[in-house]
């Protein structure tokens, strides 16, 4: 069924395992993720950025994710992952997203105070849960241990995404800084959101799932398989292109499940 991501996300964090936010733009994926966690019985998170929007279009995207969600026994979250704009976020509530990220952290600080607070209004009237960013990713830094509490406080985000090092897609050397994690955890109680979860260490990610991360975004390992899959299906003497696409199906299948279970969240739907 669908569900809001809030319950979800303080359960995960009360017993220290973390839900995979997973990427889609088509079908395909969609059913590669729910089909991993329907395997292992794990809660989900299917997510959209306003380039899947732009390919896909919103209303197909969510209509895929709540005819999906309300056939499945698990509760899924619909969000809208790096929302640039209110506007984006509006369009999302309209077409029933149970979750929206405001990504305003390229902005100066209070700039991004201020949008995202306008977000947290606009979403929380609908009640729907909204995902700040403070620090921006790839950039080489990481979250201002110092802004945290003022951004929480000013904003009123439900959950927090912050920059420990990761960055989007599959870099070399990609570790955590699991220290400044440590100190954010001593500035606010909301949960907090690691991005960029492909191509770090499962070494890293399990001791910042233990020191209060709680949702995992995940992209680029899926799209690598996609790509893989599809290799091996154009490979085979096959022009029914539904034929060709089984393959990377099962081999998004693999990269979930795998992504499942190092989060912890097997067995907790
Ligand atoms: O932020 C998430 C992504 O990995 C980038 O996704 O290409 O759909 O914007 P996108
Ligand atoms: P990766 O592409 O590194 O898995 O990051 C995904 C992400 O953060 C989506 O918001
Ligand atoms: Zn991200």
């Amino acid at each position: 069924m669908l569900v809001s991501s809030k319950d979800l996300i303080l359960q995960a964090r009360k017993k220290k395992y973390a839900i995979g936010s997973f990427n889609f733009s088509n079908l395909e994926t969609l059913k590669a993720i729910i089909s991993a966690g329907e395997k292992l019985k794990s809660p989900l998170i299917v997510s959209t950025t306003e380039k899947a929007i732009a390919y896909a279009k919103v209303e197909y995207l969510s209509a895929l994710a709540q005819k999906a969600a309300a056939q499945s026994p698990l509760p899924i979250v619909l969000n809208l992952d790096h929302g640039k704009s209110l506007e984006t976020v509006s369009l999302c509530l309209e077409n029933g997203y149970t979750s929206v990220m405001i990504d305003s952290s390229h902005l100066p600080f209070k700039n991004n105070i201020t949008i995202t607070k306008q977000v947290v209004e606009l979403a929380h009237r609908q009640n729907v849960p909204v995902e700040g960013e403070l620090g921006e990713l790839g950039t080489q830094s990481f979250t201002d241990v110092s802004q945290v509490r003022q951004f929480v406080e000013q904003t009123g985000v439900d959950f927090l995404a912050v920059a420990l090092g990761s960055a989007h897609g599959v870099q070399k050397e990609e570790h955590l800084n699991l220290e400044i994690l440590e100190e954010i955890t001593k500035q606010t109680t909301i949960p907090l959101v690691l991005h960029g979860g492909s191509g770090l260490p499962d070494e890293d990610i399990k001791q910042a799932i233990r020191k209060g991360i709680c949702k995992i975004n995940i992209d680029t390992d899926i799209r690598t398989a996609f790509k893989q899959g599809l290799k091996e299906g154009l490979a085979k003497d096959e022009s029914d292109f539904r034929e060709i696409l089984k393959f990377s199906i099962e081999d998004m299948i693999k990269v979930v499940e795998d992504k499942i279970k190092l989060f912890g969240s097997e067995n907790k739907a």
